[in-house]
């Protein structure tokens, strides 16, 4: 009997990506559009930056628009000086990817081979496990505790078959911080044949002073590879780029593996030119930490817990399921993260968006909770 084209792919499909789901992105705006013909949608989603892209950006790309008929850069040359001169390291001590995401793919593709266990937080950037995975290696899941980083427990998961542990500070969907006393402790327990990964995609809204700075472990003769971003405070999320911080060794490896030109011509143009607009970095942080305290506000009054987060987004436990809420705001015009696909079914992810946006989702949310009865005009 002839077997069903599924039949005949599953039956010869590398095994493991039976395991894993594509990744749950938030719903472009386009999409909400089409499905229920309506304007004015906001999205807090996907931890974008609510003013858009650095202008500079901009004009330095419409700039260079002629050029897109050539490859890009293969070494991002431009990108690269201007990181080496920011922080006073070697070109060689930079990897750029096609987001950090491409880098984190590449780190474990050169590292991880089947078998070998990986250490990661649970809940944390869901990449991580799709990637290890993919590579065949054994997950080990350390739990947050109240949200939060225990470092112990992360200590106690690292044995001879650790090949990579993976962190991010901060944490997504938590925004819990790793703080430098403790990551100092790891770093110095840290077996020397284990790549620690620090995951810095939101480093630019942390505040608190004792988070680690971004070069304190890159000489500390240990593999460490620090990840930083575009996407987010940048506001450079649609094109795609992010960057790597580390020994030379390891760039050597990563530039092997990885694609010719993986870093499109537009989105080096755009990275140099943002990494010198600090009033557009400076006026999204102020923005942030004022809507983080509108929003916390807010939704505390309401009765709802929100997770304390160092980052540009906040988790927040609904009464209701996050699904329901999701649907809810979306019939108005809201798309925020159900956090359902993380195994938090009753907690919902907001990216702070400028103050009008803020005040719309403190707004429907109240409406929406009222509307189920889950609040009353005497808990507000
Ligand atoms: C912790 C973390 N790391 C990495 C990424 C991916 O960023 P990029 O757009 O640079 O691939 C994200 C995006 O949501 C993230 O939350």
């Amino acid at each position: 009997m002839k077997r069903d084209m599924r039949t005949i792919v599953k039956s010869i499909v590398l095994p493991q990506l039976e395991n894993i789901l594509p990744y749950p992105a938030g719903k472009p705006i386009s999409e909400l559009e089409r499905e229920l013909g309506i304007k004015n949608i906001v999205k807090m989603a996907s931890n974008e930056n609510p003013f858009g892209p650095s202008p500079r950006a901009v004009s330095a790309l419409k700039n260079s628009l002629h050029n897109i008929f050539r490859y890009p850069d293969g070494n991002c040359y431009d990108l690269k000086r201007k990181l080496s001169e920011k922080f006073n390291l070697k070109l060689e001590n930079f990897i750029i990817g096609n987001g950090s995401n491409e880098i984190i793919e590449l780190l474990i593709r050169a590292f991880v081979k089947p078998g070998d266990e990986v250490v990661m937080a649970e809940p944390s950037f869901i990449v991580y496990k799709t990637a290890s995975i993919i590579a065949g290696a054994k997950r080990v899941t350390v739990k947050l505790e109240n949200f939060e980083y225990n470092m112990d427990r992360i200590l106690d998961a690292i044995n001879k078959k650790t090949k990579m542990v993976i962190l991010d500070n901060p944490n997504n969907p938590t925004g819990a911080i790793i703080y430098k006393k403790k990551l100092d402790e790891l770093v110095k327990n840290l077996p020397e044949n284990t790549v620690l990964v620090l995951d810095e995609a939101y480093r630019e809204f942390v505040q608190d002073r004792n988070y680690p700075g971004e070069l304190d472990y890159i000489s500390c003769g240990k593999p460490v590879v620090v990840l930083r971003t575009f996407s987010k405070a940048y506001g450079l999320a649609g094109l795609r780029i992010g960057y790597g911080i580390t020994d030379e060794s390891i760039t050597d490896y990563i530039n092997r593996l990885r694609q010719p030109f993986n870093v499109n011509f537009a989105a080096q143009v755009a990275a140099v030119a943002a990494l010198d607009d600090r009033e557009h970095i400076e006026k999204t942080i102020a923005n942030n930490s004022e809507g983080m305290k509108f929003i916390v506000k807010n939704l505390t009054e309401l009765g709802l817990r929100c997770v304390p987060s160092h980052a540009n987004f906040v988790l927040v436990e609904l009464p209701v399921d996050a699904e329901i809420m999701y649907k809810e705001l979306l019939k108005r015009g809201i798309i925020l993260r159900s956090m359902k696909g993380y195994g938090l079914s009753n907690y919902i992810r907001i990216t702070i968006g400028l103050p009008e946006d803020n005040r719309r989702v403190v707004t429907e949310m109240r409406n929406i909770l009222e509307e189920m009865g889950k609040i009353n005009a005497t808990t507000i």
